[in-house]
C-alpha cells in the first residue's frame, strides 16, 4: 500500500565544509556506515523497498554505494573481511533504487517536487538522512511507526519532537490540536520562526509520509524563507484543505547535519550499537 521512499540528497552540506565539498554530506560515517544507509535502512524496516533518490552535482557516491562493486566483491569474496560487506549487501538485496536529479538547489518543497517522477500518484516516505533517528530495541524505527499511522488515518504525517527555546529558529514548527497520546492534527506551521513567533516548541524532523496531492500544491507553493521552496508551506495548504498530522515519535534524533550532531550520534552509535555487537 506504501511502498515508496524519496531522499533528498541534494543539499550542499555548508555547515561541514571542507569535509563536504567533494564529498555527499550524506555519505559521512556514523562510526563504519555512512548516514543514507541508516536512512535506507530505517526505510526497509517500514516496508519502503521503493527507494527514490533525488541527488545534485557531486553526488555520484551515494548511487555507487548501492550500486555493485564488482572489484571488491572479487577481492575479498571468501575471505573473513567478506563480513564487512553484509549489511551493504543486505540493502542491495531487499530494495530498489531509482535517481533522479535536483539541477537547481532551491529548497527541500522543490527537490521533493523532482521526486514526483519517481513515485508517481500514491503516498510515499520522505527521510532526510543527515537527521539519523534511532530507537531502542523495543520500538520500531520512526518510519515503521509512521507508516503504522498512516494506514490507520490515510493523511501527510510529519514527525515532531520537542526542542528547546534557542533551537526553536532552526526547525519548522507546528501548532495542533493532540488527538490522541503523541499525536495532533496540525492547524499552524511556521518556518524557522523567531522565539517569540513559535507557535509551539514542537519542531518538525526529517520524517514525512506524504499523499501525492502535495505535488501539485507545491508546483503552487512560491519561495518562501531563505528564497527556498518550503515543504513546510506546502504541508501548511495541504492542513488547511484537508489533515496533516504530525507525531511525537519514540525515538532519539541526531542533527548529523550539523558537528555537534554528528559527534554526539558518533559516541552514541559507538557505545550503544558498535560495541554491543
Ligand atoms: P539542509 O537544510 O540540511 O541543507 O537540507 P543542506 O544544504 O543539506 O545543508 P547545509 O544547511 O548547507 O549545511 C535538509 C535536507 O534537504 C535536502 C538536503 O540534502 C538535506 O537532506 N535538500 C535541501 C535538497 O535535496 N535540496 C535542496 O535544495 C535543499
Amino acid at each position: 500500500m506504501i511502498k515508496k521512499c524519496l531522499f533528498p540528497v541534494a543539499g550542499y552540506g555548508t555547515r561541514f565544509l571542507p569535509a563536504t565539498k567533494a564529498m555527499p554530506k550524506e555519505m559521512l560515517p556514523v562510526v563504519n556506515k555512512p548516514l543514507v544507509q541508516y536512512g535506507v535502512e530505517e526505510s526497509i524496516e517500514a516496508g519502503l523497498i521503493d527507494i527514490g533518490m533525488v541527488t545534485g552535482r557531486g553526488k555520484r557516491a551515494i548511487a555507487d554505494h548501492f550500486d555493485m562493486n564488482y572489484e571488491l566483491e572479487h577481492q575479498i569474496s571468501g575471505s573473513a573481511k567478506e563480513e564487512y560487506l553484509t549489511s551493504i549487501r543486505n540493502v542491495m538485496h531487499k530494495a530498489d533504487f531509482s535517481f533522479t536529479r535536483q539541477v537547481e538547489m532551491r529548497g527541500l518543497g522543490d527537490a521533493i517536487l523532482n521526486g514526483k517522477r519517481l513515485i508517481g500518484d500514491e503516498p510515499f516516505g520522505v527521510v532526510l538522512s543527515d537527521d539519523l533517528c534511532l530507537t531502542n530495541g523495543e520500538d520500531e524505527g520512526v518510519m515503521a511507526q509512521m507508516v503504522k499511522l498512516y494506514k490507520q488515518f490515510r493523511c501527510s504525517i510529519v514527525a515532531i519532537q520537542e526542542v528547546p527555546d534557542d533551537l526553536i529558529h532552526k526547525f519548522g514548527v507546528i501548532d495542533g490540536e493532540q488527538i490522541k497520546d503523541g499525536l495532533y492534527q496540525v492547524n499552524n506551521m511556521v518556518e524557522k520562526p523567531a522565539l517569540e513567533d513559535a507557535p509551539s516548541n514542537l519542531a518538525i524532523i526529517g520524517r514525512y509520509i506524504l499523499t501525492p496531492d502535495i505535488f501539485d500544491i507545491i508546483e503552487d507553493t512560491p519561495p518562501g524563507k531563505n528564497g527556498e521552496v518550503q515543504i513546510t508551506d506546502a504541508l501548511m495548504t495541504q492542513a488547511k484543505n484537508g489533515c496533516v498530522l504530525a507525531y511525537k515519535f519514540k525515538g532519539r534524533r541526531f542533527d548529523c547535519g550539523s558537528v555537534e550532531g554528528f559527534v554526539e550520534a558518533t559516541n552514541y552509535v559507538f557505545e550503544n550499537i558498535y560495541q554491543a555487537g
